[in-house]
């Protein structure tokens, strides 16, 4: 099966490329990159005025399963994936049971492999159960295919355990995805501490929250050199803390949500849950300060920290309702509109931080359009212009403060494997 892509802008930082390029696929492989190709093939699309770039990998979803499939599964998740330009995504693994056994990391590549439209790179816990007293199994899990530890939704607390997996996970050569945030210090915090909690009268999560555990797993992993990736960074501080690592030389990277670029607290209307994630959407100050580390390259990754959950869930207001929004839908035009557009970041960039270095932090094969690579491969089209309806989601959250946002860029179609998986129609 051979299937050319003609016309089309190709944006593949990997080689430098930006420019008009045709594109041949090989059954899974990519063939040929090259200006003009006039090889016969089974199917010719015409992709002009629509980027073509390496697939979007986004380092941070959440897909649910198991234990919460009312909210998401990871064949629901996939799809929602490969509609918003994503063909590869790392699941965390708070789910009911925690992935945090070698079986369990099994058991989601074996349902992947029967359910999912986009290739799903799990992710392991760092302690039993997410319980942070004992390390988990981290080498198993690494040999049964985890790409990563994390313990997202919360910190490991005892910096002594958390040390162990972090000297582990070196051995292992895997990164460790870090959600930072003091349990002791953000109490039932549900927004930033400021006006919009003040306002709505909730308690408040200060910048230390977050920005405490950074500054303390820095030093971490200056002490045990394990490669750090730090979630969903919310704060002035952790930008500069970031920039100062990697001044330093350390292995430190880190990723950005399109939430904490798009908004900050005084867009909170009033008591709707759709506005509640953690970390909270922050200040003005902050926003810029991530938007500047996002376009300077300090923050090199831009990921979604898609988090589904059912309307009733999120029904039950700001003080209730759990964090997170699905993000894996909204993210290419989210970027595209704020910071593309807007002329902040280039085109190269932004594929940089949504596919390149994703790639390279997490030691994956992917990311580059290079003859002989895997097929996977999103397409683009820049100057579409739409309105986000949640109503079109695939996935089962439509959890979002972005419905009826007027967006410019859409994923136009997504290709796993040289396979079609989502065709904008
Ligand atoms: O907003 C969030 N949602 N932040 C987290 O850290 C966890 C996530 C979830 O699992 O829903
Ligand atoms: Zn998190
Ligand atoms: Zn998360």
């Amino acid at each position: 099966m051979r299937i050319l892509l003609k016309g089309g802008h190709v944006i593949d930082p990997s080689q430098g490329i930006d420019g008009p390029m045709d594109l041949l696929i090989r059954d899974d492989r990519i063939e040929k990159l090259e200006p003009d190709i006039t090889d016969e093939a089974d199917e010719v699309t015409d992709v002009s005025g629509c980027y073509v770039v390496p697939g979007l990998i986004d380092m941070h979803v959440h897909l649910r399963e198991p234990g919460f499939e009312h909210k998401e599964t990871i064949k629901t998740g996939s799809m929602a994936a490969a509609r918003g330009g994503f063909t590869s995504i790392c699941p965390m693994p708070n789910t009911k049971p925690v992935i945090d056994s070698p079986e369990m990391v099994r058991f989601v590549r074996e349902k992947a492999e029967k359910e999912a439209v986009v290739h799903i790179l799990p992710v392991g816990a760092v302690t039993k159960g997410q319980m942070g007293i004992e390390p988990a199994d981290i080498t198993g899990m690494v040999q049964a295919g985890a790409a990563a530890i994390s313990e997202d939704g919360k910190s490991v607390m005892n910096t002594e355990v958390y040390r162990q997996a972090m000297v582990l996970a070196k051995e292992a050569h895997i990164p460790v995805l870090d959600h930072c945030e003091d349990k002791y210090l953000v109490k039932d915090g549900a927004l930033n501490a400021g006006p919009a909690a003040e306002r709505i009268g909730v308690t408040g999560i200060s910048n230390g929250v977050e920005d405490i555990i950074t500054a303390r797993d820095i030093l971490l992993a200056k002490e045990t050199g394990c490669r750090l990736h730090l979630c969903h960074c919310s704060t002035k501080d952790s930008v500069r803390m970031v920039r100062e690592a990697r001044e330093d030389g350390l292995a430190v990277s880190a990723e950005v949500c399109p939430h904490h670029f798009t908004l900050t607290e005084d867009d909170i209307p009033g008591d709707d849950a759709n506005y509640k994630m953690n970390p909270p959407l922050r200040s003005e100050a902050d926003k810029e300060a991530l938007i500047e580390g996002l376009c300077s390259d300090v923050m090199q990754v831009i990921s979604t920290d898609h988090a589904p959950h059912h309307a009733d869930e999120k029904a039950k207001g700001i003080g209730k309702a759990p964090f997170g929004i699905v993000g894996l839908e909204t993210s290419v035009a989210l970027t595209m509109t704020a910071l593309v557009h807007t002329g902040k970041m280039t085109p190269t960039q932004m594929v940089e931080h949504m596919s390149t270095v994703p790639a390279k932090i997490l030691g994956i094969d992917k990311g580059s359009l290079k003859p002989g690579k895997m097929a996977d491969i999103t397409v683009i089209d820049p100057e579409a212009e739409y309105t986000i309806d949640k109503e079109t989601f695939v996935s089962k959250g439509k959890n979002t403060p972005f419905d009826g946002w007027k967006v410019k860029g859409r994923v136009t179609r997504t290709i796993v494997a040289g396979k079609c998986v989502y065709e904008y129609r």
